[in-house]
Parts: C-alpha cells; structure tokens; sequence
C-alpha cells in the first residue's frame, strides 16, 4: 500500500466561490504534488456511490444532495506522509473547529459546505484515486 498518495476534491462550494486557485495553490506550496486533476459534475447516484461509507449516517442525503449541486475539482496528491500532512492541512471537518490557517478554517462555510474532502487512510486514498481516475491520468 502506498503511504505517499491522497486524494481531494474542492467541493461545490469552493469552486461556486471562486477558491479553485487558492486551493490549488496552497496544497502545492504546502509540498503536495498534483498527479493527477479533473474538472467535472458529480450525479447524485455517482455522489452516492462515492459516500457509500456514509450511507447509514443520518447527513447522508443532504451529503449525496451537496455533493451533486455543482462542479468539483478532484485531485491525486503525492507527498511522504500524504494522507496525515493532508488532513492537517484542511483542518478539522466542522470548519468552526478548524486551526486557523487550515483551508477549511479560510474558505468553508459550514460541516456540509466544508470546501474539501480529504481521504481518511492510504487504502481509501487509492480507492477514491481510482474512482475519478484510470491509469491513463495519473502522472
Ligand atoms: P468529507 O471529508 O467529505 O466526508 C464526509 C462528509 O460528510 C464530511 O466531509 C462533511 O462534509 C459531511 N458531514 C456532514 N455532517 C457530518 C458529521 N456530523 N460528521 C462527519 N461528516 C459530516
């Protein structure tokens, strides 16, 4: 298993408030290396699929909902100790408990509107990788 990989998506609401690069920009002066990037619109059955872990929570169906209200920005970031560094970098999920600094402390607005996902272990990093991505677009 890989321990260098992440993944991250800029949700609907950092790409509806213009953050895309400032995101961007912070995770790659922060060491991440992007390998691999897409633009693109979840359905609410793709958004289902890709929460599924979730699916008996009680915020999964505003989660799917959110999650398909808009374009996302997915990524594959590589960095030593990439899954753990990540997470300190966006903060913690609830932005009002979020270190200031930390992304999700500067552009989320709120638990569900939290700006970016960011994968919680090394086998879901290569799981999501490979939800968005096949072999021909990571580099
Ligand atoms: P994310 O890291 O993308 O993983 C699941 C998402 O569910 C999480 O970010 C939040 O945006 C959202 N969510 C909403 N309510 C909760 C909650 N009570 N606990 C965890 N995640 C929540």
């Amino acid at each position: 298993m890989e321990t260098n990989k992440t993944f991250t998506m800029i949700k609907p609401d950092a790409v509806a408030a213009g953050h895309i690069g400032a995101i961007l920009d912070k995770i790659t002066k922060s060491g991440f290396k992007i390998t691999a990037l897409k633009y693109t619109w979840l359905s609410s059955e793709k958004a289902g699929q890709f929460y599924a872990v979730h699916s008996e929570r009680p915020f999964y169906k505003a989660l799917v909902e959110f999650m398909s209200s808009g374009p996302i920005v997915a990524a594959i970031l590589e960095k030593d100790n990439a899954v753990e560094d990540f997470r300190k970098l966006i903060g913690a999920t609830d932005p009002a408990k979020a270190e200031p600094g930390t992304i999700r402390n500067l552009f989320a607005k709120s638990i569900d509107a939290n700006a970016v996902h960011g994968s919680d272990s090394d086998e879901n990093a290569q799981i999501e990788g490979n939800f968005y991505f096949s072999a021909f677009e990571k580099f």
